[in-house]
């Protein structure tokens, strides 16, 4: 039966040419093409024991969905009791809104506070598994604390590179989970080139997002589960704040997967990603019909884990979005931080920036017509306000 003993990961497959490469050793991306690898899974094979009965008596957390999770072995899997996050529904905000079908997957309560918990699990669980020693990656925050969390409690050594305006909570934990921190005068751009040297001095293995192939297989599990906690039902709209785009890209590999898992019919949600109106490079390539972004010149924003002003997965966004027949829109600093207060006075989540942006994002597009009030919306919320005091702080003293 649904015993949780197996991966049913068959290969990697660049996302530009379909080329395959070999699952089990460390790779990072198409050296050839330098654009992201995906794990390939039998589908067939996982569907015998992957279904909605055997679900029933799984652990709640996301290693219920183990066929189609990268780690070969169970003895592996690094674990803080990531994923399985409440799906809640928002009353009170849909009823100010006029909405019946309002829900936020609440990602705050991960470990270390954001979704990244997901994806950060996956790829130092792999990296623990394929024996790598020694990790390295760029951060604009949230993604280091995970990295540093799940790298401790493997024994594998962690090395963050993070602009020097990070939330503080972000750094201090890095600190406190043993991790090298190293602060950057520049972007997360900057802190990418400066992680790839450490990589190639030291022989680091670089966990970039979507430079290596497992977190966006953390991360499409909340796809998994915010379906199976809606009865099988896929909502209509899933909201989703986009900086680096793995979120998006995980969502829309995992629909496609559990259509041939049979465990969804045809319909899919509409994508709707939100940038920030400081650092947009999908939403200017959604609205000029190009396939990949240009750099976003001087980024600015808050919310931090969506100041990312180029990013590699650019083209797989942009497909998921179009694909959805959703789209790419934007939201200010300043309507974030109202909706952050808003979410908490009205739902008592308090939300990161970025989360709370999908409820900005999501009044925008009832204006417009786009979304409209008898839709089931789901609200992504990918953190915790907690980790953004003093950025909050230096914005409004109302928060
Ligand atoms: C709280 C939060 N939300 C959203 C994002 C953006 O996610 P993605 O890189 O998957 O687009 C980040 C990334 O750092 C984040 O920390």
């Amino acid at each position: 039966m649904g015993e949780l003993n197996y991966s049913s990961m068959t290969h990697l497959k660049c996302s530009l040419t379909g080329e395959k490469f070999d699952a089990d050793r460390p790779n990072r991306i198409n050296p050839k093409t330098g654009k992201p690898l995906l794990a390939q899974y039998d589908l067939d094979l996982a569907s015998r024991t992957l279904t909605k009965n055997s679900l029933i008596e799984r652990p709640e957390n996301m290693w219920r969905y183990r066929e189609v999770l990268p780690i070969r072995d169970k003895k592996n899997i690094i674990s803080l009791g990531e994923g399985y996050t409440p799906l809640l529904r928002s009353e009170h905000l849909g009823d100010y809104l006029g909405m019946k079908d309002l829900w936020i997957k609440d990602e705050g309560v991960n470990p270390t506070g954001s979704f990244k918990a997901r994806g950060l699990a996956t790829a130092v669980s792999r990296a623990h598994e394929l024996g790598i020693k020694a990790i390295t990656m760029p951060s604009a925050g949230n993604a280091a604390g995970a990295m540093a969390a799940y790298a401790s409690k493997a024994g594998i050594g962690a090395n963050v590179f993070m602009p020097k305006d990070v939330p503080l909570a972000n750094r201090i934990e890095c600190e406190a989970y043993g991790a090298n921190v190293t602060l950057i005068d520049g972007l997360i751009t900057d802190c990418g080139n400066a992680s790839a040297k450490a990589a190639e001095k030291h022989e680091f293995f670089d966990i970039s997002t979507m430079k290596e192939p497992y977190r966006v297989e953390g991360k499409k599990t909340m796809a998994y589960e915010i379906i199976e906690q809606m009865n099988w039902l896929v909502p209509d709209v899933i909201i989703y704040p986009t900086g680096g785009g793995t979120g998006i890209v995980g969502i829309w590999k995992a629909i496609y997967e559990m259509q041939e898992l049979g465990l969804i019919k045809n319909k899919k949600p509409i994508l709707i990603s939100v940038q920030a109106a400081g650092c947009a490079p999908i939403f200017e390539a959604f609205s000029s019909g190009e396939k990949y972004a240009k750099e976003f010149k001087n980024p600015k924003t808050i919310a931090s884990g969506m100041r990312v002003p180029a990013a590699i997965g650019d083209f797989l966004v942009l497909e998921a979005i179009r694909e959805s027949g959703g789209c790419v829109t934007t939201v200010s600093d300043e309507s974030m931080i109202d909706s952050v207060r808003f979410i908490a006075k009205m739902e008592g989540i308090f939300a990161a920036p970025e989360g709370a942006s999908t409820f900005s994002a999501l009044k925008k597009l009832l204006d417009t017509g786009f979304i409209t009030k008898d839709m089931s919306v789901v609200l992504m919320n990918t953190g915790s306000g907690l980790k953004y005091l003093d950025v909050m702080k230096s914005l409004s003293n109302t928060v």
